[in-house]
C-alpha cells in the first residue's frame, strides 16, 4: 500500500471514500460532502443505498465535474458516540474493502468528524493491521494499492501508526510460521536478523550448549527432547535521552507443544504451532518502541524450546534445578511453558527491572475461565497495581480480566516430597491457570510482576476490524500505551 498524503482531490484517482455519521446534516461541511453525491446523500442514506451504521461499508457513484468516479462510504454512527474504538472499527472494514477492491482510493478526510492525533495514528495502525494477510506459502499476486488522503494530514503520528501495525503483523508472520520452518535456531536468527541493524539495540542468544553449562536447568530440561536444541534470546533497548530502569517483557516461546511424554490427544495438538506467540508478540512491542524511538528502557528476553519426544526428553518423576538454585519434580511434560518461563523471569530479575511482565499460552484453564476473548491477568501484588495496565486495555479494547493467586495456590506448587515445587497439580484439575501463575512467581524475587495468559486470545478465531482469522498479536498494543503513558513506571 502506497500512502499519498495532503492531496486536493483533483491530484487523486480511484475510488473516494467517505466517512458517513449518522447526524451528517447537521455537519458544518454538509454541503461540501452532499457535493460528492451530486446532491443526492440524504436520499441514497433514506433508501438504503448507503448506510451511516457504524463498520457498514457500501458503494455508489458520481460524476465529478467531467469524471465519473466510484465512491466507498463507511458509516461512523452517531457522532456524539464515535469513540476512538468505533474509529479503529470504521477503518479497518473501510480497509479491509479497499484492499479486496483492489482498486486505488482517497479518503475525504473532512467527512470523518475528527482529526486529532490519535485519529491519524489509527488510520496508519488499522490500515496495516486490518488488511495483514496470513503467512503462507501460498502464490499470490501483490497488489500494490495507492492509498490517498484529501485535506491535511499529521504525518508523523500516521507513519508512527504504521510502525506498529507492521510491528504487530512482524509479531504475526512468527505466530503463524509453520514449526518445521520457525524452531528455536530459525526463530533465534530472524530475531537478529530484525534486530541487529538497529541503534540503541543490544543482542545476545544462548544455546543450548551454554544453557545447560550456565545452569539454566528447566529451559534445557524442556528443550532437550527435540533434536532441535533450545535458545534464550535476550534483547536490550535503552534510548540514550531516558535514564529510567527497565521494563521487563518476557515470552513464552515453544515452537512446538506436542505434550511431551504426557503427549497431547490428537486434536489438542493441532494449532499448537501458536505456543510461541507470548515471544512474537514481545517482539512486537520491542520492534514498535525501536522503530518509533520511544525515549524508554526495555529489556525483552524469549524463551525458545521445541517440546517433543525423543529418548532424551524429560519425563513425568524427573527432577530438575533450574538457575535459581529451586528444584522442580515434573508430574507433567505438558506443562513446559511455566518452565522455561521460570527460568526466563529469573534471567530478567538480573535486570533490576521496574516492572516484569511476561506472557504466555500458557494453560487451558484460562480459556474455561474467560473464553477466548479475554486475557487473563495474574500479580503477585495488590489489586491497585493491576489497575493502570487494565485502563491501558480499556483504551484499545483488548479485553483483559484479573485472576487470583494466593496462598491456596503457595500450598499446591509446593507439595511434593522430591523437590521444591512441582510442575502440575495431580490432586485436583481445577484452577490451572492460577497454579501455573503461581508456580512462576517463584522465580520472579518480589518484583513487582504481571503475567499475562493469553492462551485463548493470541488467535482470532473469526476475521474482525483488526485482522483476519489467525495470530492476533494481542497486548501489543496495550502495552504499547501502558509503556508510552508512563503508567509503567508510576
Ligand atoms: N500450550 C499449552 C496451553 C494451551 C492450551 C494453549 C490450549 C492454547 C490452547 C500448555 O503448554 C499446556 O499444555 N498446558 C496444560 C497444562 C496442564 C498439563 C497442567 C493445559 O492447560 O492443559
Ligand atoms: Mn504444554
Ligand atoms: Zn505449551
Amino acid at each position: 500500500m502506497e500512502i499519498n498524503l495532503n492531496q486536493t482531490i483533483q491530484e487523486t484517482n480511484g475510488a473516494i471514500v467517505i466517512g458517513l455519521s449518522e447526524d451528517i446534516k447537521d455537519l458544518k461541511n454538509f454541503d461540501t460532502l452532499d457535493a460528492y453525491f451530486n446532491g443526492n446523500l440524504v436520499d441514497a442514506i433514506e433508501s438504503g443505498v448507503l448506510s451511516t451504521k457504524l463498520g457498514e461499508v457500501k458503494t455508489t457513484g458520481a460524476l465529478l465535474q467531467t469524471e465519473y468516479r466510484k465512491i466507498i462510504t463507511v458509516g461512523l454512527g452517531p457522532s456524539d458516540t464515535l469513540t476512538r474504538l468505533n474509529m479503529q472499527e470504521a477503518l479497518g472494514k473501510v480497509f479491509q474493502f479497499i484492499a479486496k477492491d483492489g482498486r486505488d482510493a482517497a479518503f475525504e478526510l473532512s467527512s470523518f468528524v475528527v482529526d486529532s492525533d490519535e485519529f491519524f495514528y489509527d488510520i496508519g495502525l488499522m490500515s496495516e493491521i486490518s488488511t495483514y494477510e496470513v503467512y503462507s506459502h501460498k502464490s499470490r499476486e501483490d497488489k500494490n494499492l495507492n492509498v490517498s488522503f484529501i485535506g491535511e494530514v499529521n504525518a508523523e503520528a500516521l507513519s508512527d501508526g504504521m510502525i506498529e501495525g507492521r510491528a504487530i503483523n512482524f509479531a504475526r508472520d512468527f505466530s503463524e510460521m509453520p514449526p518445521n520452518e520457525l524452531y528455536p535456531e530459525t526463530f533465534a536468527h530472524l530475531i537478529v536478523e530484525e534486530f541487529e541493524k538497529k541503534s540503541n539495540v543490544t543482542i545476545d542468544v544462548k544455546d543450548d550448549k551454554t544453557l545447560e553449562e550456565e545452569g539454566y536447568g528447566l529451559i534445557t530440561a524442556v528443550g532437550k527432547g527435540s533434536r532441535k536444541g533450545p535458545r534464550l534470546v535476550t534483547l536490550t533497548y535503552k534510548h540514550p535521552e531516558f535514564d529510567g530502569k527497565a521494563v521487563a517483557l518476557v515470552g513464552k516461546g515453544i515452537t512446538y507443544d506436542s505434550g511431551g511424554y504426557s503427549l497431547k490427544p490428537r486434536n489438542g495438538m493441532v494449532g499448537m504451532k501458536y505456543d510461541m506467540s507470548g515471544a512474537a508478540n514481545v517482539l512486537g512491542m520491542l520492534k514498535t518502541l525501536v522503530d518509533q524511538e520511544v525515549k524508554t528502557h526495555v529489556v525483552a528476553i524469549v524463551a525458545l524450546a521445541e517440546n517433543m519426544v525423543t529418548g532424551d526428553a524429560n519425563r513425568p518423576d524427573d527432577v530438575y534445578f533450574s538457575k535459581k538454585g529451586l528444584s522442580v519434580e515434573v508430574t507433567n511434560t505438558d506443562a513446559e511453558g511455566r518452565l522455561v518461563l521460570a527460568d526466563a523471569v529469573y534471567e530478567a530479575t538480573t535486570y533490576d527491572p521496574v516492572v516484569i511482565m511476561d506472557f504466555a499460552t500458557l494453560t487451558g484453564a484460562v480459556i474455561g475461565a474467560l473464553g477466548m476473548d479475554r486475557t487473563g491477568l495474574f500479580t503477585n501484588k495488590d489489586r491497585i497495581f493491576t489497575l493502570p495496565i487494565l485502563e491501558s486495555s480499556i483504551t484499545t479494547g483488548e479485553k483483559l480480566w484479573h485472576l487470583p493467586m494466593d496462598e491456596l495456590e503457595d500450598k499446591a506448587v509446593r507439595a511434593t516430597d522430591s523437590a521444591d515445587l512441582v510442575n502440575s497439580n495431580l490432586k485436583q484439575p481445577y484452577g490451572g491457570a492460577s497454579f501455573a501463575a503461581s508456580f512462576i512467581e517463584k522465580f520472579v524475587e518480589d518484583y513487582p510482576w504481571l503475567h499475562f495468559d493469553i492462551a485463548g486470545t493470541s488467535g482470532f478465531n473469526k476475521p474482525n476490524a483488526y485482522g483476519p482469522k489467525g495470530a492476533s498479536g494481542v497486548m501489543i498494543r496495550t502495552v504499547l500505551d501502558y509503556i508510552k503513558t508512563g503508567k509503567a513506571y508510576d
